[in-house]
């Protein structure tokens, strides 16, 4: 027998940061501040995020290249890591994540890629709450995402392991 399971998420798209509640614009708004602080001499994509925890502390992220070019972290992974070092075991409300291109547009959002999604699916499960995921480049449409999580369907997970 044959069965069939649809997955599906929504993502909210709004036009501009124009139109964002206030908590959301200020994030967004310091997502795109900290771009400026990422290490990114190989690609010249500098990555922002910041991470609104349930503490009600912030915390900031910038990817970080390397000359040996695999050794780069995305700043999803500098950000959850730092999270997780400083309050270990408190959840994340929400990431705004963004960017800047100094040899293009930054004018609509990025989502995370593939590795940064395993990473934050796992934070996810590890203090059992969502994270919220906000995207935009430095101006233009921004992404609202309820769940990290759901970027990653059929994701591995520690329950795997048994
Ligand atoms: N990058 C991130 O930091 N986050 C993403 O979501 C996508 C890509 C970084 C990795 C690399 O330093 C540069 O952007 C270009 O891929």
């Amino acid at each position: 027998m044959i069965t069939k399971k649809d997955i599906h998420f929504s993502v909210a798209i709004y036009s501009s940061d124009e139109e964002l509640p206030r908590g959301d614009a200020d994030l967004l708004a310091a997502a795109r501040a900290v771009t400026k602080l990422a290490y990114a001499p190989y690609s010249h994509f500098l990555v922002g995020a910041v991470a609104a925890l349930a503490n009600g502390k912030t915390v900031t992220g910038t990817n970080q290249e390397n000359a040996s070019y695999p050794v780069g972290i995305c700043a999803e992974r500098v950000l959850l890591s730092s999270v997780a070092s400083q309050y270990p075991g408190v959840a994340v409300n929400t990431i705004a994540i963004s960017y800047d291109n100094i040899d293009g547009q930054s004018d609509h959002p990025i989502s995370p890629c593939g590795i940064c999604r395993q990473s934050l699916a796992e934070y996810e499960e590890r203090v059992k709450q969502p994270i919220r995921l906000i995207m935009s480049g430095m101006k233009g449409e921004v992404y609202i995402l309820e769940k990290a999580g759901q970027l990653l369907p059929l994701s591995f997970s520690a329950s795997d392991l048994g």
